[in-house]
This record gives structure tokens, C-alpha cells and sequence, in this order.
């Protein structure tokens, strides 16, 4: 029922009323049509971007907003112009309060280092109020934008890396996939020799709680869910999904938007998101940014926001979906996975368009801001979404009826016998 006009002087007239409800219902029917035509009239959350001249204080001389990705404002303090250059192989995005050395870590001819900061203008691009995952999107969007603009289209692996991580190589058991004189002796370099020789679709190191992430010193690699967010090198094909972090809890806690990651890494390459043996890290001193850290372990939430995005048919993918509770303990697949981590084939890790909207649900938040994302013009230049001739995707799902518990016996683990002919397929100098 339409509301019913009241006369005097307080009141609007028939005709105001009238008048109010044309309003409303073109209103209605205006966002109703852009829904339709794909544009939401709401953005979710944005990414907006100032580009300052080089000294500080000036009008800003572009702005540029993406709706739907993470919230987070930056600003370039750094310009680089990479125009008509080559791309490395290597993007290290770090993310730190400030600027520091980090021993080993300069540019090479194969590595760039780019840094968003927080606590003041060293780094390229500065976000003081971001929150975690929203610092790293937009260091992410900055590098993205970078390659984009190289001659033959961006890096090969994308770094993530917190500051306050110290990086050690270990040289025990059998951890060695080649020949120990082979064996880069600098952290860094033995990290891009892993990344290059099996190609993970993520690559992470050693960490400190063995407990998490344990580790079989008999062999070079392991496989594990939930690894530690602080080192993670991500193929450029995957960013077709797994990145940027997902935000949508960020309000909540800072770790459910790398529990998404994982969860999207466990359900599209399960056998492929691999721990380099020989490298150690050591995250305890946490500089500057415990005071600012929102913690939770609520990923019951997670969980029915990734399966709600899932369609009901694609059981392989809904099933890929661990249990979780509100505590997050208990339920969490701590230790290593089912399964052998494997070297990468010819096969790619593009999510192609076909394989997302076959089983995911186009208007749920998670995939609208994936597909946002992908349309992108700096992400279509790196990844050429539309134009590269794939084959379908066939995912790698940790697929499980049961158990959801991923415990392994201290005795089973003990037992496995590494295989020596694991990595005869270990490909060189290819750029996939
Ligand atoms: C970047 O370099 C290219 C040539 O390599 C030049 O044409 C372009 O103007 C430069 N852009 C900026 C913003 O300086
Ligand atoms: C690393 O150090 C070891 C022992 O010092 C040496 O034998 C090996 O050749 C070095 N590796 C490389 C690639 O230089
Ligand atoms: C794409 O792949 C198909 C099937 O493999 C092939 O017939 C076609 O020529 C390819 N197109 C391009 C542009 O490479």
C-alpha cells in the first residue's frame, strides 16, 4: 500500500506524496537496471589511488578508484617507469612499517623489490591506515600496474613478504633436490632456484612452528594447508583467483583473508602449493605492528562464505571446503596434507572465465570481487584472460569425505621414503 496522503501543514500533500514515491520507485528501478547491465550502484569496498607528484605536498594528480577490490588508499612516493622495458622474474612485495635492508635482498637483474609502507614515505607506495590484506592488495594493484607495462608482460612469481622475517637456509637431512654444490648458498636465490625448478603455483619456506607446518628433513618438499602468510610466492596465473586477499572479514579478524587464500589454494592446486625444505624462517620479533593487528578465529564465517559461493553441483569443489569451527581450533588441517607435492606440466594455473562460471555463483561478494579484479585493464595486459588459447582448467581439489582431521602419525611421517625420481621432470628457462 502506497502511503496515504495527509493534508495540512506539517504534512506533505497528495501531490508531494505522489511526487516521493516517482522518486523511490525510479530509484528502484534505475539501480535495478544497473544491476542488470553487470555495474553495482554500492560499491563493496574500493581501492583508491593518489598519485602525487614527487614532492610531498602537492595536489594530487590523479585519482583512480576500482570498486570491489580490498579497501585501501595509497599513495606513490616512488614513481618507477617501467615502460617499454623488459620484466624480471621476481616482484618481492614487501610490507613493513618503514623501509629497512634486508641482508641479501637487492635488486638484480631478475628481482625487483617493492615495498608499501605504513609508518611513514620510504617505501614506493605508502597506506598508513590499511589493514593487513589491504596493504598487500594495493602493493599488489601498484606491482600489477608496474608489469603491465613491460614488454612482455610481468613477473613470473609475485612475493609476498612481511619485513621482520629472518630467512635462513638449512642444509640438513636431505632437503637438497640437486646436487649440494648446485645449491644456491644466498636465502634468496636458493627461494627463485625452488620457484624456477618446480614452478608451485605457491611457494612458501620452514617455519618455526614445526607443529603447523612440520617438516620430513629426508626430502626437499612438503605439502601443507595452513601455512604462515609472512613469505608466500605466488605464480602469475594464479592471480587470476587467488589474489588480491579477500577483505570481506577484515573487520572481523586479519587472518580469514589468507584462510580464503588457502582454501581457494586447496580446492584449484592442492598438490601444487609446496614448501621449499632448505629455507627457514624465523618470525618472532614483529616490529611496529602488533598494536595494529586484529586477530579472530571465527572461519565458521569463512567457511560458509566460500561454500555459499560454490554451486551446489560442483561437490568435488564443495567438498574441498574444510570443516571449521568459531575458535578456529580443533577442526583446522594443521600438518601435512594427503598427497605428494608435484612439479608443474604443461598444464597452466589460469582460471579460465568457463571454469568460473560453471561452478561458482556469479552475484556471490567473493566471485563478483575476483571477476571485478580480472577485468581490470592492467590484469587482462599481464594475463591476457581473454585472448590466450587454454585448454580448460582442470582443478587439483584436496577432495575428502573424511577425515577432515589432518593430523599425521609421528611414525607415518618418519616412514615416507623420498623418491628419487620425483623431480626428473624439473623444467628450466621456460616462462610459464
Ligand atoms: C616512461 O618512459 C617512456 C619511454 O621509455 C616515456 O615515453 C614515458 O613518457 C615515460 N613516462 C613517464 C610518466 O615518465
Ligand atoms: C655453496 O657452498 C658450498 C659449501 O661452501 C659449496 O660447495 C657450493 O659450491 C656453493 N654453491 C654454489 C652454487 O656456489
Ligand atoms: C587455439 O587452440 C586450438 C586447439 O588447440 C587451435 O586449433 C587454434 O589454432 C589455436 N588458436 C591460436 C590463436 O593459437
Amino acid at each position: 500500500m502506497w502511503p496515504r496522503a495527509v493534508h495540512g501543514p506539517q504534512c506533505w500533500t497528495s501531490i508531494c506524496v505522489i511526487k516521493y514515491m516517482l522518486v523511490v520507485q525510479g530509484s528502484i528501478f534505475f539501480m535495478g537496471l544497473l544491476m542488470i547491465l553487470g555495474r553495482t550502484p554500492m560499491s563493496v569496498s574500493r581501492i583508491s589511488i593518489q598519485t602525487c607528484d614527487q614532492t610531498e605536498g602537492t595536489i594530487p594528480s590523479k585519482w583512480s578508484t576500482f570498486s570491489l577490490l580490498a579497501s585501501a588508499t595509497y599513495k606513490i612516493v616512488k614513481p618507477r617507469n617501467y615502460t617499454n622495458l623488459e620484466s624480471k622474474r621476481f616482484a618481492y612485495m614487501v610490507l613493513g612499517p618503514r623501509r629497512i635492508d634486508i641482508e641479501g635482498l637487492q635488486e638484480t637483474i631478475d628481482r625487483d623489490v617493492f615495498w608499501v609502507t605504513f609508518k611513514d614515505k620510504s617505501g614506493d607506495i605508502f597506506s598508513p591506515r590499511a589493514t593487513h590484506n589491504g596493504a598487500r592488495n594495493a602493493l599488489l594493484h601498484y606491482v600489477v600496474n608496474m608489469a603491465s607495462h613491460t614488454l612482455n608482460g610481468g613477473y613470473l612469481y609475485y612475493i609476498f613478504m612481511d619485513d621482520d622475517i629472518v630467512l635462513s637456509l638449512r642444509n640438513d637431512g636431505n632437503v637438497n633436490w640437486k646436487p649440494w654444490k648446485q645449491m644456491k648458498n644466498n636465502t634468496f636465490e636458493r627461494f627463485e632456484d625452488f620457484l624456477l625448478d618446480f614452478r608451485p603455483a605457491v611457494g612458501y619456506v620452514r617455519f618455526q612452528d614445526n607443529w603447523r607446518q612440520p617438516t620430513d628433513a629426508s626430502r626437499s618438499t612438503d605439502l601443507h594447508h595452513d601455512f604462515d602468510e609472512c613469505f608466500n610466492a605466488f605464480h602469475k596465473d594464479t592471480l587470476s583467483f587467488l589474489l588480491p586477499y579477500d577483505t570481506h572479514f577484515d573487520y572481523d579478524s586479519w587472518y580469514t583473508g589468507g584462510w580464503i587464500a588457502r582454501h581457494h589454494m586447496g580446492m584449484l592446486y592442492h598438490s601444487y602449493r609446496m614448501q621449499c625444505n632448505s629455507l627457514y624462517i624465523d618470525n618472532t620479533i614483529h616490529g611496529g605492528r602488533s598494536d595494529r593487528y586484529k586477530a579472530g578465529y571465527d572461519y565458521a564465517k569463512a567457511r560458509d562464505y566460500i561454500k555459499s559461493a560454490i554451486k551446489p553441483t560442483s561437490t568435488m569443489l564443495q567438498k574441498s571446503v574444510l570443516q571449521a569451527d568459531s575458535e578456529g581450533k580443533g577442526l583446522q588441517p594443521i600438518g601435512r596434507m594427503p598427497g605428494e607435492p608435484k612439479v608443474k606440466g604443461d598444464h597452466s594455473y589460469l582460471i579460465t572465465d568457463e571454469f568460473i562460471s560453471s561452478n561458482f555463483i556469479k552475484y556471490h561478494p567473493m566471485i563478483q570481487k575476483i571477476m571485478s579484479w580480472r577485468k581490470t585493464p592492467e590484469v587482462e595486459r599481464i594475463l591476457h584472460l581473454r585472448t590466450r588459447n587454454e585448454s580448460r582448467f582442470i582443478p587439483d581439489s584436496l577432495y575428502t569425505d573424511s577425515p577432515t582431521r589432518f593430523w599425521v602419525p609421528k611414525s607415518k611421517q618418519k616412514s615416507r621414503k623420498t623418491n628419487k625420481h620425483r623431480h626428473s621432470h624439473i623444467r628450466r628457462r621456460e616462462w610459464h
